[in-house]
């Protein structure tokens, strides 16, 4: 294990943040927590310290880096869902890029030079082929993914005036829980296909929507990469040593390789909950391509990153387990 470090987790409330917060204190880290609890719970933190507040707070900010010798920060906090974020493009680029853009200039003021970023596959916008690799065309089609973009494209210009060393991480799907189900997702609305699916089929929702059983796939379902939140974490951990042994700043896809139906989803979750999913069909959605799929083959090979969860059947038994036990 690598000496201990100091590190802030902006967003350690929410869903990957809290899966962050418990690698980091695993691998022996000291961990505080900025988070406005907007969307995050402060029960989701199996340790560390909590400082209730907006990352976009210059005042804050100022008081918590000359208060800490923090050496890296992991940056979650962001809003994350796609169509608010097209009837409401303002609220989007306030939060996700002005707020942002405060944090970044206020660690480079301080010295602080070691972010990991949450950055997402919605910055490609449609694939032109798959599975996407980091060298890709970036044309994001919605507020969401064109946030992150210009987070991306700040660090770039950041690391090349000021030497302010990054790594932005674009996540395909999200997905399962921790093993022993102590946290778990909870989008307060979820729009995620896995906890829809195991709520429907627990009686919480109504039937779940499958949108488009006409796409050009095996069984005409759309096709999307689900990684294990837990190995996310892992992720982040590998690139935040990657800079602290001297790595340049870059970006890294992450996501299994491996692309699962939106059927095959609701196969595994029958076979794993022994339920039914009461499903319905519905038109595609506008913007939702075929195929989705990660190329993390350069996170693999330059961070030596081995995803630990990547059959569907683990992935879900671990949402399950934590929606059974969130109740
Ligand atoms: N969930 C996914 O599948 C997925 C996929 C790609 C990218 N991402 C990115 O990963 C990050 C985390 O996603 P998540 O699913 O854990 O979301 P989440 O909503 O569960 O967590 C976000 C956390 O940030 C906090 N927060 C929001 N705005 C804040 C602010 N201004 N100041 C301080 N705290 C603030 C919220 O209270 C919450 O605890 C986001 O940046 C998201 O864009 C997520």
């Amino acid at each position: 294990m690598s000496k201990s470090k100091k590190l802030l987790v902006i967003g350690g409330c929410g869903y990957i943040g809290s899966h962050m917060v418990k690698c980091l204190l695993n691998a022996g880290h000291d961990v505080v927590v900025l988070d406005d609890l907007s969307a995050g719970y402060k029960e989701n933190m199996l340790g560390g310290e909590l400082v209730v507040g907006d990352c976009g707070d210059r005042v804050l900010l100022d008081r918590l880096f000359s208060g800490h010798h923090f050496d890296g920060v992991l940056h979650f906090a962001s809003l994350i869902q796609v169509g608010e974020s097209v009837v409401n493009p303002a609220k989007y680029y306030q939060c996700n890029v002005a707020k942002t853009l405060t944090m970044i200039e206020a660690m480079k003021d301080h010295g602080i030079g070691a972010l990991i970023f949450s950055s997402t596959a919605a910055v490609f916008g449609e694939p032109v082929y798959t599975p996407i690799n980091e060298a890709h065309p970036r044309q994001p089609i919605n507020p969401y993914g064109m946030s992150k973009h210009m987070v991306e494209t700040i660090l770039r210009d950041f690391d090349r005036a000021y030497g302010f060393r990054s790594v932005a991480l674009r996540y395909f799907n999200a997905a399962g829980a921790d093993p022993e189900a102590r946290i778990g997702e909870g989008h307060e609305p979820e729009t995620h296909l896995i906890p829809l699916a195991l709520q429907a089929a627990l009686g919480k929702r109504p039937a779940l929507k499958v949108f488009g059983r006409d796409y050009d796939t095996p069984d005409g379902t759309c096709i999307r990469d689900y990684i294990h939140v837990d190995d996310l974490a892992d992720a982040h951990l590998l690139a935040l040593e990657y800079l602290w042994n001297g790595g340049a700043s870059t970006v890294f896809n992450l996501g299994n390789g491996e692309g699962f139906s939106v059927q095959e989803v609701l196969n595994t979750i029958e076979r794993v909950t022994g339920k039914p999913v009461p499903a319905e069909d519905a038109p595609r959605r506008e913007g939702d391509p075929a195929r989705l799929v990660a190329d993390a083959s350069t996170a693999k090979l330059t961070l030596g990153w081995k995803p630990q969860y990547a059959d569907l059947e683990t992935i879900v038994q671990h949402a399950w387990q934590w929606e059974l036990k969130r109740g």
